[in-house]
């Protein structure tokens, strides 16, 4: 196979009925290199009594109230846990809050404590530009679906075509698409849409249905050096630091990049497989050559997700191209309770997936964090052995009253995605995971906090708050506030 057959773009192109039926708009991009102090106002805080609305608390509640001075350090790399000095100190509340008695405040913490986080002054979005992104979906999703993106994808220079699987043509549409363009303007985020001109309902490879248009944008310039499929609930920790990883393979050669589901089941069901929601890479090689027969893949399985891009990719190279897998995408794969993933101290963490349809986790928000604390602070735990506590930034902070467990393995809280009634075989999440410890007991051997929500202050520190409800035996609510703070 010749690794660039690029004048076929062309046949393609001027083949093409969606240039009659889409709306060009010329967008200009306004490149933006540090927004450090360049907060969304929607990430704001209006003040207290705000904040307090917004976290479904009753009318009492314990608070507790903690800052962290973030200290970037040159040598240091993400970890599976970091080791604090000072205390974090559940037991004690700094104070009991009636919402009843009007017009709160909460009261500032005394104590600062140092966070140390690996440097990411370094990290720029240059090599983003080189990335384009191939999305399939709805037309009412994408305003969601872009304020969700907008934590990981604005700001960059990387591309998000959307294939819009329920329009067949856009010119009677055309004030609502306007509505979309101009939001994904104010999010900075570079969005082109396309209707979709083969609808068909069992079609679970609907990307396929514009794989032309990846392809010419992809050599449009800049040439990307990537292609990438992902789908609604897809999360990036870090652009930048995904493309650090995609570097290191040859872009020039075809290659097909991804992540298997973390549950066996699924994969001796489907076979050897990138997952669409943790983000499938193709190189540009690899798309020329699958457009080239692309007759021939039209014809492959599309009643499972992105199995036709394996089909395809399998069947056509010659050398055949096998699927790589790249560390750090996670589909997510699991239901039930999934503080065991979340809070395993993950050493490479690039994509997170199903966080608002299999389990709900407020992952956006979550995030706001790596603002302040850079990427490699998000779901990095943070240890306090005196106090038998741990933060993991962004989903909880968890108490073991009778002492801190093995946490060098994941505690095995969270159940396989098709079986749901059972607890998995030892050999389940074997290959994804590695061993597990069984789970603790929720409210004897584990008292959890559970992320809810964060905000900016004006001068862009971040506040998070956990909570911990109360388990309705009398025991107060309690609320847990960290201060991330430059
Ligand atoms: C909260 O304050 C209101 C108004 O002052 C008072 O009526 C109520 O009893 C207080 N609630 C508790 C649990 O102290
Ligand atoms: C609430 O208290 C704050 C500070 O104590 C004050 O600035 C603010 O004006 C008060 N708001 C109301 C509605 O009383
Ligand atoms: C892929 O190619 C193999 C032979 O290499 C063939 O047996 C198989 O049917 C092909 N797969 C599909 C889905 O056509």
């Amino acid at each position: 196979m010749q690794s660039a057959d690029f004048d076929l773009d062309m046949r393609l192109l001027s083949a093409s009925a969606i240039a009659l039926c889409a709306i060009s708009l010329s967008i200009v991009w306004r490149v933006i290199s540090s927004h450090r102090n360049n907060a969304f106002k929607e990430d704001i805080a209006v003040d207290d009594n705000w904040i307090i609305q917004r976290l479904n608390l009753p009318e009492t509640f314990e608070f507790h109230r903690y800052r962290m001075k973030v200290r970037e350090q040159e040598d240091m790399r993400r970890k599976g846990v970091v080791l604090m000095q000072k205390y974090l100190d559940v037991s004690t509340p700094l104070a009991t809050i009636n919402k009843s008695e009007g017009n709160v405040t909460l009261p500032p913490s005394s104590e600062q404590m140092s966070a140390h986080v690996p440097s990411f002054r370094h990290l720029n979005t240059e090599e983003t530009q080189f990335l384009v992104l191939g999305l399939a979906t709805k037309f009412d999703d994408i305003i969601p679906v872009l304020n969700d993106m907008r934590r990981w994808l604005s700001r960059t220079r990387t591309r998000l075509l959307i294939l819009v699987t329920d329009k067949t043509c856009f010119v009677r549409e055309r004030e609502a698409v306007d509505k979309v363009y101009a939001r994904a303007a104010e999010l900075e985020i570079r969005v082109e849409l396309f209707p979709y001109t083969v609808p068909e309902e069992t079609d679970f490879t609907r990307e396929w249905g514009f794989v032309d248009r990846l392809f010419s944008e992809a050599v449009n310039e800049p040439k990307a050096k990537w292609v990438g499929i992902i789908e609604e609930e897809t999360f990036f920790v870090s652009l930048p630091q995904l493309m650090d990883t995609l570097t290191q393979f040859d872009h020039t050669k075809p290659l097909y990049l991804g992540q298997l589901s973390e549950s066996w089941s699924r994969v001796t069901h489907e076979g050897m497989k990138a997952c669409g929601g943790a983000g499938v890479f193709v190189s540009v090689p690899l798309l020329a050559a699958a457009l080239g027969e692309l007759d021939m893949c039209n014809a492959f399985e599309k009643g499972l997700n992105h199995v036709r891009w394996r089909d395809c990719i399998y069947n056509i190279t010659d050398p055949r191209v096998r699927l790589t897998q790249v560390e750090g995408l996670n589909q997510l794969d699991f239901r039930g309770d999934l503080s065991g993933w979340y809070e395993a101290g993950h050493e490479k963490l690039l994509s997170l997936h199903h966080w608002k349809s299999r389990h709900s986790h407020p992952v956006p928000a979550a995030h706001m964090v790596t603002d302040i604390a850079g990427p490699d602070s998000f779901l990095e735990r943070y240890i306090w052995p005196a106090d038998r506590v741990i933060l993991t930034n962004g989903y909880s902070i968890v108490k073991y009253p009778m002492g801190v467990p093995d946490i060098r393995t994941p505690e095995l809280t969270m159940v396989e995605d098709g079986s749901t009634e059972k607890a998995p075989d030892w050999k389940e999440f074997h290959h994804s995971l590695g061993s597990t410890r069984p789970a603790l007991e929720i409210g004897v051997e584990k008292v959890s906090w559970k992320f809810v929500n964060a905000w900016k202050d004006r001068k862009g520190n971040v506040r998070q708050f956990y909570v911990r409800y109360g388990a309705g035996d009398g025991e107060k609510a309690s609320v847990i506030e960290i201060d991330w703070v430059a």
